[in-house]
């Protein structure tokens, strides 16, 4: 896996050194060789599965192959038909549009006066896996979508080099609107808006959750302790695997933080294709 690693140290340098258009090619087929190959290797002495036994790691998942293909556009809700009423009750929501109808021009916290965007997650919506951030950044609230600036490209390679496509994941916050400055969210935001993530993971019900940093994973896990000790260990989620990591924003200022995170990566990957 030493080449893969490599690989992942490039592709984060590169982006610390804003050299963007390095992540434009959707795939790398080098990297997607060598991660072939890597996992064939590792499986030959442990009990992970290799990549050409998982249809999944391609993007395809096996429940549902429908709605594997990705929302990479904001994701765009109906409107209801006839007289019905926008509830803005998430706890009725029975599936993820009138989950994000609900919160509609919502002022539940005062984040509404300073977003541009509500950014309610997008993904697979019957994924296996999620991974939840913090709060949307400047690019997030420009464009309504979670991670699409420099930590959500890295946060892409990082998904990559265990093999697995961003499409076929599902990928929200904590918080839907941009904390100004990028401050992390207050107490009081995080209560307003969480119970939304809490019936976006009820609706996809994954398999695995990873929460990307101290915010996330502080919000889902009580009692958490800081992510130094919290990363790389099984925690849980209403009875959810739950793995923390460092958030993809913490790598591109302490790239020493890679390694840690490739192994919470492989741990992921075992979670996720235990049989
Ligand atoms: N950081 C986050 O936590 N979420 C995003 O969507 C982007 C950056």
């Amino acid at each position: 896996m030493d080449l893969v690693f490599r690989q992942l140290e490039m592709k984060l340098r590169a982006i610390s050194n804003g050299m963007n258009h390095l992540m434009l090619e959707p795939k790398d087929p080098v990297l997607q060789a060598a991660i072939e190959r890597a996992l064939v290797c590792e499986s030959a002495d442990s009990d992970v599965l290799p990549l050409s036994a998982v249809p999944y790691a391609h993007g395809r998942t096996p429940r549902s192959t429908a709605l594997a293909s990705i929302n990479s556009q904001p994701h765009t809700p109906s409107v209801p038909e006839g007289d019905e009423k926008v509830d803005s009750d998430p706890s009725s929501a029975t599936n993820l549009d009138s989950l994000k109808l609900r919160l509609l021009n919502c002022t539940r916290c005062p984040l509404w006066e300073t977003r541009r965007t509500i950014v309610f997650g997008q993904g697979n919506q019957r994924a296996d896996l999620v991974f939840i951030g913090e709060g949307p950044g400047a690019d997030e609230d420009k464009s309504g979508l979670a991670f699409v600036g420099r930590a959500g490209k890295l946060l892409t390679q990082i998904i990559q080099s265990i093999g697995i496509s961003r499409e076929s994941v599902y990928i929200a916050n904590i918080v839907k609107c941009r904390p100004p400055g990028n401050r992390p969210p207050s107490d009081d935001e995080i209560s307003a808006c969480v119970p939304f993530l809490c019936k976006q993971l009820e609706l996809i019900e994954p398999k695995l959750i990873v929460t990307l940093g101290n915010v996330a994973t502080k919000t889902l896990v009580p009692n958490a302790e800081g992510i130094m000790r919290m990363r790389g260990k099984l925690a849980s989620w209403n009875g959810i695997p739950l793995i923390p990591t460092f958030h993809p924003s913490h790598l591109l200022r302490h790239t020493w933080a890679l390694k840690p995170v490739w192994n919470d990566m492989r741990l992921i990957r075992q979670q996720l294709f235990r049989s």
